[in-house]
């Protein structure tokens, strides 16, 4: 029997519009490195198409994603965390010229909190939680979270999320700033779709430009700050605590860092 696949991709043509939903909710989505495949194969062939104007990025009604993989940290080294591909999905991702609108529910942790703001315009169901829970497990987000929570919350925020792990609800992420609209459960998907359609109405030549001024705001200190923080999260990663929060968090324990 052919394995289901990681990415659904549903086109609507009528409404120049394609949902893109990440397809592991047994593991609430966790973004493994197949996962992440598929999904930028997914997003540039979307991206490619003229007559997909705008795009829904979603995930299930439980979680849009929990973060990066963690079981394949157990296997990782490093120096895979740099390893270019890895990095380079990312930022293939980012570089979607196509506007994508984050359907999010649910849990949007770690990687998952940090590919939903590498999207354009977040629509959240009331049930969604945002955070970046990274440094529980000994590391630090590496996909980009230090450098876009920072910008689209401000450094107290940020510093309170990503060092004590602390959760945003959909109305905390709303009144920061790191959402554009919050909207009740069971209308999150249907509603992300409508503000995708009304992105797809309008011009699509100045809503890709558009995209990329918006992005040019803060793009010559993100690319640095991009870079230095893959490197930390490398620099993390070999330390004895990474591999004791990983560890713990596969074997359901708590940790026991010993700060080396
Ligand atoms: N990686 C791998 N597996 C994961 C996962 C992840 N990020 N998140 C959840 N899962 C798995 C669980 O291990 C569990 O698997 P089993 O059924 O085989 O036990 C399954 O998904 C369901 O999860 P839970 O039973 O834990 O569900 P819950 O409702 O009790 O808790 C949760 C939900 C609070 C999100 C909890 O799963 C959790 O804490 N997940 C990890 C979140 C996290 O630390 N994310 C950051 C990852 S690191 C990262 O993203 C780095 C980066 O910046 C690039």
């Amino acid at each position: 029997m052919a394995e289901a696949p990681l990415v659904v991709v549903a086109r609507e043509p009528e409404r120049l519009i394609a949902t893109v939903t990440l397809n592991r909710p047994e593991r609430l989505n966790a973004l493994s490195e197949p996962l992440m495949a598929e999904l930028v194969g997914a997003l540039v062939e979307l991206d490619a198409d003229k007559a997909i104007r705008c795009i829904v990025l979603t995930g299930s009604e439980q979680a849009f994603a929990a973060g990066a993989d963690i079981s394949e940290f157990a296997s990782a080294s490093a120096a895979d965390l740099l390893e270019p591909r890895r990095r380079s999905r990312w930022a293939e991702v980012s570089a979607v010229g196509t506007p994508i609108v984050a359907a999010v529910s649910g849990y949007c942790l770690g990687g998952g909190c940090e590919l939903a703001m590498c999207c354009d315009v977040i629509v959240a169901s009331e049930t969604a939680r945002f955070g970046q829970p990274e440094t529980a497990l000994g590391i630090l987000p590496g996909a980009g979270g230090t450098q876009r929570l920072t910008h689209a919350v401000g450094k107290a925020l940020a510093m309170d999320v990503i060092l004590s792990g602390r959760r945003l609800t959909a109305a905390e992420a709303l009144a920061a700033g790191l959402v554009a609209r919050v909207v009740p459960p069971g209308r999150w998907l249907e509603d992300a779709k409508d503000v995708a359609a009304e992105i797809a109405a309008r011009g699509p030549v100045a809503n890709r430009l558009a995209k990329e001024a918006v992005n040019r705001a803060h793009e010559g200190p993100l690319s640095l700050g991009l870079d230095y923080e893959r490197r930390l999260l490398s620099l993390a990663f070999a330390s004895e605590d990474a591999k004791e929060g990983v560890s713990a968090f596969l074997e359901k324990r708590p940790p026991e860092f010993k700060g080396r």
